[in-house]
């Protein structure tokens, strides 16, 4: 249809994709094998039949086991570019890349090898494909403050190959307030700041986020519905929502798409947009959330596509000479 088409075709920005979730399993052992590293699954279709989860642990456990064949630059680049030529298709015309060090460092790998070879496919995302892309570095929330800290340090030399960071894996039991440190050391380097909040965690925690890590988005935050004056300081503050309607659904925090809370929050005029978070894993890269929402919506048209696809590109942290661009 005319909508399906405008929904594929209109420029936009995915601004929540964990870049380790979009290794496909045909990528992941291929680079299993490059590597010489053993998996515990038999093949590509054995991996794809445990991608049934029940919560966000259950898909994390995998999601680390799959990243576990990351060690060469190379293999950074060929993920990042593997992710690049899918997000070209979908007309991303700007996307911001999150990256879990810590996934890498615990297992020998070092924080500029990661980060080179990401950097790298980020550069020739631009020049081959016409996608503006940068990264946002994330710490692991169920590891300590400690922790994020030399992370932190030891990604300085790097400084300048990423824009921000970002905070994600376990959130039930690790609430922002865990980070405020290091987020206020973020804050004097001049990084962007954003976190997961209110995806299986409490309202508070998107508070939290808000008050003692200052982030300028909060990634997810779908929870946020359940407390009526959080809603109304969202919708005040204009502070933006990277919502993943299929990475909803797989992990269970919603029943089906029809039950998603986005329609509610779009109405009561919070900055929402749509994004994968992790494609590979959640059944689809950024023009399937689009299409699979606005099919469960059908009383939407082109005013909430051009809505939704207006909001992420405000959203993103893009300098002003490129948001001229798509003005
Ligand atoms: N939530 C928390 N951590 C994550 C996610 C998520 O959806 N995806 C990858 N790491
Ligand atoms: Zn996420």
């Amino acid at each position: 249809s005319a909508l399906r088409g405008l929904l594929a075709r209109m420029p936009k920005a995915e601004l929540h994709i964990h870049i380790e979730g979009s290794l496909e399993p045909e990528l992941i052992f291929a680079l299993a094998e490059r590597n010489g590293v053993t998996l515990p699954y038999a093949g590509v279709e054995a991996l794809r039949a445990a991608y049934a989860f029940t919560d966000l642990q259950s898909f994390l456990d995998i999601y680390y086991a799959g990243a576990s064949v990351l060690l060469q630059e190379q293999d950074f680049y060929d993920m990042a570019w593997a992710y690049f030529e899918k997000a070209a298709q979908d007309h991303v015309v700007h996307a911001e890349l999150f990256f879990d060090p810590q996934t890498h460092t615990a297992r020998g790998v070092s924080v500029g090898t990661v980060i080179q070879g990401l950097s790298r496919a980020c550069t020739d995302a631009q020049q081959r494909l016409g996608v503006s892309a940068s990264l946002i570095l994330c710490f692991l929330r169920h590891l300590s403050e400690d922790d994020a800290l030399s992370t932190l340090e030891d990604a300085l030399p790097w400084r300048d190959h990423f824009i921000g960071v970002g905070l994600d894996s376990s959130e039930r039991g690790h609430p922002p307030s865990k980070f405020a440190r290091v987020f206020a050391r973020c804050g004097e380097l001049g990084l962007h700041r954003v976190a997961h909040a209110g995806e299986e965690g409490p309202p508070a925690y998107v508070e939290e986020a808000l008050d003692l890590l200052h982030v300028e988005r909060i990634d997810h935050g779908v929870r946020s519905i359940e407390s009526p004056a959080l809603m109304q300081r969202l919708a005040r503050e204009r502070v933006p929502l990277t919502v993943c309607p299929l990475s909803n659904v797989k992990l269970c925090v919603v029943p089906d798409l029809t039950a998603h809370p986005l329609p509610q929050l779009l109405t009561a005029g919070l900055a929402v947009t749509i994004n994968s978070d992790d494609p590979a894993y959640f059944g689809g890269y950024l023009n399937d959330n689009f299409l699979a929402l606005f099919a469960a919506q059908p009383q939407w048209g082109a005013r909430e596509a051009y809505e939704l696809a207006r909001n992420s590109l405000a959203a993103s942290f893009a300098p002003p000479q490129q948001r001229a661009v798509w003005q």
